[in-house]
């Protein structure tokens, strides 16, 4: 259940996220940027990380970019694996209210409650995702999925070169 402040503070985020696309010169110092405001402003936001597979590889690989929050021993991931690797494989995003129910999580934290892996797409292909861990769980309700997917497209776009 969000309130009404959650809804503010993600309106807040957003026109941030506006700006910052508007700033960033390149796909890596906007996806970077995504990463440090989501984890500064959205206090249930424990880690956050880009993974993008790695090119030409095979079988492919989800390789860990840009990320805020503690190091993870998870900076490879195959595509059979994780949360990660269902939400890169389907192409669908992927929430989890409580991890240690979830028999693909692979764990980054053992303060990890929670998890949303939202993929990005370059020209209607994965090229990776946008993954968040929260310590709280069921952290991520419909409108934080709708802020993660808008972050994952601002990406995919930056990407695309557009
Ligand atoms: N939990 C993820 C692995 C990445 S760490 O959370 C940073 C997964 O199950 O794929």
């Amino acid at each position: 259940m969000s309130t009404i402040s959650d809804t503010h503070k993600i309106e807040e985020v957003r026109k941030d996220l506006v700006r910052l696309n508007s700033e960033a010169r390149a796909a890596d110092p906007l996806m970077e940027g995504i990463t440090r405001l989501l984890h500064e402003r959205m206090l249930k936001y424990n880690w956050v990380g880009f993974y993008m597979l790695e090119p030409g590889v095979k079988p492919p690989m989800l390789v860990l970019r840009h990320f805020q929050g503690a190091m993870t021993p998870h900076t490879r991931i195959p595509l059979n694996q994780g949360i990660c690797g269902a939400a890169a494989s389907s192409g669908k995003t992927v929430v989890v209210d409580d991890v240690s129910s979830d028999p693909r999580h692979l764990a980054c934290s053992l303060e990890t409650k929670s998890e949303i892996v939202v993929p990005v797409f370059v020209h209607g292909v994965v090229a990776g995702e946008l993954d968040i861990d929260s310590h709280f769980p069921a952290a991520f309700g419909f409108e934080d999925r709708e802020l993660v997917e808008y972050c994952a497209q601002l990406a995919g776009k930056r990407l695309e070169g557009t």
